[in-house]
């Protein structure tokens, strides 16, 4: 049956899914039907990934139950650490998270996508080692040795202390982690669906996330973070805004951190992301590309507002990363590091009813060419 061409599938339902939804023109997110507020304010990073995955908010024991399992398997292989030191120092640390994560998949072979008690361990596997995997190529690439995960540290603390080899700081850890829980899902995005696209043809969990980090690299999706800071670096001074910005419209160069296919107002992320940065800057100072954000903000209000452009995810959050000592090209990955509670949980859900993505196309080219030889050809 013959449908309308939507470029970037624009509007088109690719699933049904119980696992988010956002309202994009009053700016509401919600996970399995709460609120990210709430979440943002009162879970952690652990427990929302819960949540996502099996729709319900855990009890004290499934809790405690899946946090162990999580902190038991944040170890690699050494093999994983000798393929990442194997990597160019040069190299983008995306790129580094996608290669350990497919090369995840050879040491845990399980191929039955149906099999749930495989998909537990998987899903597991995953959430657990990438930051393992994120901070080891962060340090290795400077010649520095990968750290193996302190099991006195939760998640994101461990995280924290794995990337820098010092005692993490509390503060700093929970204002992480809340931003582990705004990244971890936002319904069918670019990267949820390259992920449900290779599930599709039943895949194995390691190559599903693997593709996922590939389209969330991408600086449309979740790359933009790093080019935010970049664009800030750029401006220099709250006085070049203006001129800065007037001059990348008229090229037509997109304002990075800014729209959004759904969001027609601010996204709710980037509002909670501002709170949570006020938080850290009261705690560690206030990070000089902050006021130039916000001048940035203002000036794209009176320019885009009546296009519906507003700040999204990416803004705000690079920002914060980089006060907490993380290099900007390593930002993304920890977008992947969230996000990959939501990918998951799409792909558990796609698990139970499962069909080949294989969508159709409008042909626009020639029929019944004749092939010419190469001698006879102009
Ligand atoms: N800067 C300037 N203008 C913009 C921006 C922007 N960031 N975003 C949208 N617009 C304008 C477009 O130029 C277009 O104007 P026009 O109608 O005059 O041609 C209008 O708003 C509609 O934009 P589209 O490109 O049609 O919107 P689309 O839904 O395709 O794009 C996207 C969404 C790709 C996110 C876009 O807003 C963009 O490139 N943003 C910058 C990159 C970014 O921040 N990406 C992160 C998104 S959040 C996430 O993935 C986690």
């Amino acid at each position: 049956m013959p449908h309308d061409f939507m470029p970037g599938l624009a509007g088109v339902p690719a699933a049904r899914s119980k696992i988010s939804d956002v309202d994009g023109q009053a700016g509401i997110l919600e996970y399995r039907g709460i609120r990210i507020e709430d979440l943002a304010a009162n879970s952690t990073f652990l427990e929302t990934s819960y949540l996502l995955l099996f729709n319900r908010l855990p009890n004290g024991t499934a809790l405690d139950a899946f946090t162990a399992d999580v902190m038991s398997h944040r170890r690699i292989k050494f093999r994983i650490t000798d393929l990442i030191k194997c990597l160019p120092e040069h190299g983008h640390p995306m790129d580094a998270l996608q290669a350990a994560v497919a090369a995840l998949g050879m040491f845990y072979p399980g191929r039955n996508v149906r099999d749930t008690h495989n998909n537990y361990w998987s899903a597991v596997r995953l959430i657990a080692k990438q930051p393992t995997i994120v901070a080891a190529f962060a340090r290795v690439r400077h010649g520095d040795d990968a750290i193996a995960p302190r099991d006195d540290l939760g998640f994101t603390a461990n995280f924290l202390y794995m990337l820098s080899d010092r005692e993490p700081d509390t503060l700093v850890a929970g204002v992480l982690d809340a931003c582990l829980i705004l990244h971890a899902e936002h319904t069918m995005n670019a990267s949820t669906f390259c992920g449900l696209v290779t599930a599709s043809t039943l895949a194995d969990p390691y190559t599903v996330v693997a593709s996922s980090i590939g389209a969330l690299k991408g600086p449309l999706h979740g790359g933009a973070n790093e080019e935010v800071v970049a664009m800030l670096r750029e401006i220099g001074s709250t006085d070049r805004v203006q001129a800065v910005i007037d001059e990348k419209l008229r090229a037509k160069t997109p304002i990075m951190g800014f729209g959004h296919r759904v969001y027609k107002v601010k996204d709710p992320r980037a509002v909670i992301l501002q709170r949570l940065a006020q938080t850290l800057f009261a705690h560690c100072g206030k990070s000089p590309l902050y006021a130039l954000a916000e001048e940035v903000e203002r000036a794209c209000l009176e320019r885009l507002a009546e296009k519906k452009v507003y700040p999204n995810v990416d803004f705000y959050s690079g920002i914060m990363y980089e006060q907490m000592g993380i290099p900007p090209d390593t930002f993304t990955s920890i977008f992947a590091m969230a996000r990959v509670s939501g990918w998951l949980a799409h792909w558990l859900e796609q698990m139970k009813e499962n069909k080949l993505y294989r969508p159709d196309q409008i042909y626009e080219g020639d029929h019944g060419r004749r092939y010419i030889p190469l001698d006879q050809r102009a």
